[in-house]
């Protein structure tokens, strides 16, 4: 295993399933987390250069379960706000002692970062719309536990996909996996990368494309990416892209919802967020249980 946590393609599918197996070690029956000082002698830094609720939170809840100290690094009060640049940033805590950089930057500086300072273990918590590993070990275990493996499964991801980087680090996630069909779908002006995709297809009436769906994956729409204003009427897109729980009956009975969060209740319905079927809060528990098992492998290689 490398050094790094820079994409999903770094992980083998023996070495995913084996930090699902992994991670659920750290979960107890009663929903709470194991506390296991594994690392007193280790120092993780999580830098933020975008906001995040569930993915830096959990990294510092699964680091200081871990026993690991933890730098909640304040972008906005640092030194990058004089004008240092992020290399130096990581390079001056690297020197301090930090042995792991968590890091979510709207660019691609991580494999950059990576090779500028070699002794320190990076792990990519979202790399602007291009990739986010640790959401999709999330993603994939969550349909695990709840579908028992992925193979022969119907997935849909409905939403902004141009813009999500949860779509694009999923998909080399169940590239390892012989899933049974993948299908694309949402307002064409936000799946311009995926109506010819490499794999799967895009269907934009999302009545068909629910029909006989064990997965539907829901995202929000990232308005923060869009370069110019986004001329929507709300009313129109969420009739034609919301999922709600009478669209949820042309699934399979057993179909799950799942969404990455944060949810904005245009992509979903409040009612199909509580049904039975949404797995959504498992996906937010799980990673507090991915991320100590990713951070143990990592601090342990
Ligand atoms: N899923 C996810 O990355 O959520 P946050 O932006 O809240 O971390």
């Amino acid at each position: 295993m490398s050094n790094n946590l820079l994409s999903i393609s770094d992980l083998s599918k023996k070495e995913i399933l084996d930090l699902i197996e992994f991670a659920k070690n750290f979960k107890t029956d009663d929903g709470s987390f194991r506390k296991e000082e594994l690392f007193p002698d280790k120092t993780v830094a999580n830098i933020f250069c975008e906001p995040s609720t569930r993915t830096k939170s959990s990294f510092e809840i699964a680091a200081k379960n871990l026993g690991c100290s933890v730098i909640d690094f304040d972008v906005a009060n640092s030194s990058i706000e004089k004008g240092e640049s992020i290399f130096e940033t990581v390079d001056a805590l690297s020197l301090m002692g930090v042995d792991l950089c968590v890091l979510r930057h709207p660019e691609s500086v991580i494999r950059e970062l990576a090779d500028y300072i070699p002794g320190m273990t990076f792990i990519n918590a979202g790399e602007g719309s291009i990739s986010h590993p640790t959401q999709a070990l999330i993603d994939l275990m969550t349909i695990i536990e709840n579908k028992g493996s992925i193979d022969d499964l119907n997935i849909l991801i409905v939403g902004d996909l141009d813009h999500s980087r949860v779509t694009s680090s999923f998909i080399e996630g169940i590239s390892n996996f012989p899933f049974g069909s993948l299908t694309f779908s949402g307002h064409p002006a936000m799946c311009s990368s995926y109506q010819n995709p490499v794999l799967g297809r895009y269907e934009p009436d999302l009545d068909l494309a629910l029909q006989e769906v064990d997965v539907i994956m829901t995202l929000r729409i990232q308005y923060e990416r869009f370069d110019n204003d986004l001329d929507l009427d709300l009313d129109e897109y969420k009739h034609s892209y919301q999922i709600t729980t009478e669209r949820l009956e042309m699934a399979k009975g057993d179909a799950i919802i799942m969404h990455p969060g944060p949810v904005n209740y245009i992509e979903i319905s409040e009612a199909a967020y509580q049904s039975e079927n949404s797995v959504i809060r498992d996906q937010i528990a799980n990673g507090v249980a991915i991320r100590m098992a990713v951070l143990s492998r990592f601090l342990s290689s």
